[in-house]
């Protein structure tokens, strides 16, 4: 594979930017040393870099692109909203349009209020709960990876530098599935729990009476209950995970799916807790989203669009269905090779990952990385594999024969040793306390 202009750029990048590039998941540590490739463009599926090697793709924009990059109605849309201004200085009917969409769709949703990253969301969520409930812990899922750019969760990371104590004690964890454990919490912490958050589901699925017993529990003891429909939301449903499994927060957040990629979030929920954050009350105000880009026009006119196609083609269906070939197709190629224990999909069909362990079964790190290795040898960028309607049958197939390739080289290298196959070190955690 030729990338001369993506090394010849990457020094470039790191020069100028902190770690060679804006977002954690999309950094070098996150990927061969000796494949370090810059993305010019995208169609549907496919990604080209800079060199011209073209890729099927399954990050999908860290999950945002469920249509497809470059999906021309939204493209479309876009172009028109741009001719008419993109930031004005009172609201625009089309962020009414946008809250009120979304409303339609999420079935928690009292009241909506727009932002552009999904960590706007999820801080306001905290805020709202602190101020509700006159309380300033907040409870996250231990097992969930991510919640939030901002102090109150990254504070109970390892990469905490620059957080004041104080900071990181306010947040503390209970277990997935787990109501006992979120039992002690509240019973550690008598009456100083504002929020409790979560995502419904990440690989494992909720256990049967989890989410009910959890919206119980908040109830009971005060906490404001929220679900973090990041990941989930317009991906289980067009409701999201609440409106799959039935089970309804007091607040929700979304962002990613909601626009094809382009930046809009929101917060969701309850009208008596989100009004604290309007006009309307005697309570003291609070400071819930607001940015200068905050209702940028042209993003919200991909929402509107993106939205549109959701509800008016089978795109969550579609995203489940082809999740289900794909992951069909590695089961064969896993049993024919023997790595079924080593090398498996997991999560949901419409949002998969998979998992690389070594002969002792333990996670590796140097298998992954070795995994992302040759797949991107065979025209693939897998660091999950996030589906997207624009993954046809023919792209599942190819990808399930690359994938083939890629795993015949796994297998070598779980009976020979990792070291002889992988080129360079291994992929690292986002979340570590030092290079
Ligand atoms: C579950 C979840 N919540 C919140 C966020 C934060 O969203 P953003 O990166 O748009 O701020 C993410 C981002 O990956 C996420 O996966």
């Amino acid at each position: 594979m030729n990338l001369t202009k993506s090394k010849e750029l990457q020094s470039r990048f790191h020069s100028v930017i902190p770690g060679g590039s804006h977002t954690y998941a999309k950094g070098d540590d996150q990927y061969p040393e000796s494949m370090p490739v810059y993305l010019s463009r995208g169609k549907g599926c496919h990604v080209w870099d800079v060199d011209g090697n073209e890729f099927i793709e399954y990050g999908m924009g860290l999950r945002s692109v469920t249509l497809g990059h470059a999906y021309e109605p939204v493209v479309e849309a876009v172009s028109r909203q741009l001719r008419f201004g993109t930031n004005f200085v009172r609201p625009s009917p089309i962020e009414l349009e946008c809250a009120e969409a979304l409303r339609e769709f999420i079935p928690s949703a009292e009241m909506v209020k727009l932002g552009k990253h999904g960590s706007d969301a999820t801080n306001a969520a905290v805020k709202l709960a602190r101020a509700f409930t006159g309380r300033d812990l907040v409870a996250t899922c231990k097992e969930h990876p991510f919640f939030s750019v901002d102090d109150w969760f990254i504070g109970s990371t390892p990469m905490n530098a620059g957080i004041p104590k104080a900071v990181q004690q306010l947040t503390v964890n209970f277990h997935y599935n787990d109501l006992e454990s979120l039992r002690r919490l509240f019973a550690g912490h008598p009456k100083q729990v504002a929020a409790v958050i979560l995502e419904l589901e990440k690989e494992t699925e909720p256990a049967a009476g989890f989410l009910a017993g959890l919206k119980e529990l908040c109830a009971r003891e005060g906490a404001v209950l929220v679900f973090d429909e990041m990941i989930t939301g317009f991906r289980w449903d067009n409701g999201g995970a609440q409106k799959y499994y039935g089970v309804t927060p007091d607040l929700s957040t979304f962002g990613k799916a909601i626009a094809n990629g382009f930046s809009v979030s929101a917060l969701a929920g309850r009208r008596d807790i989100m009004q604290l954050g309007g006009l309307h009350h005697d309570k003291e105000r609070v400071f819930l989203m607001s940015t200068t880009h905050g209702a940028e026009s042209h993003s919200l006119s991909a929402a509107l669009e993106t939205m549109r196609i959701y509800r008016e083609e089978p795109v969550v269906e579609t995203l489940w269905r082809q999740g289900r070939l794909l992951t069909e197709g590695i089961r064969q190629v896993t049993k024919q090779l023997g790595l079924a224990d080593y090398f498996y999909v997991r999560g949901r069909p419409c949002c998969l990952s998979y998992a690389t362990l070594d002969t002792a079964k333990q996670h590796s790190s140097a298998l992954r990385t070795l995994f992302l290795q040759e797949t991107m040898r065979r025209g693939l960028l897998m660091p999950s594999l996030v589906i997207s309607y624009s993954h046809s049958d023919a792209d599942v197939q190819r990808t399930v024969e690359g994938i083939a390739g890629a795993l015949q080289v796994y297998r070598q290298a779980l009976d020979q040793g990792v070291e002889r196959y992988l080129e360079g070190r291994p992929v690292k955690p986002v979340f570590r306390k030092f290079n």
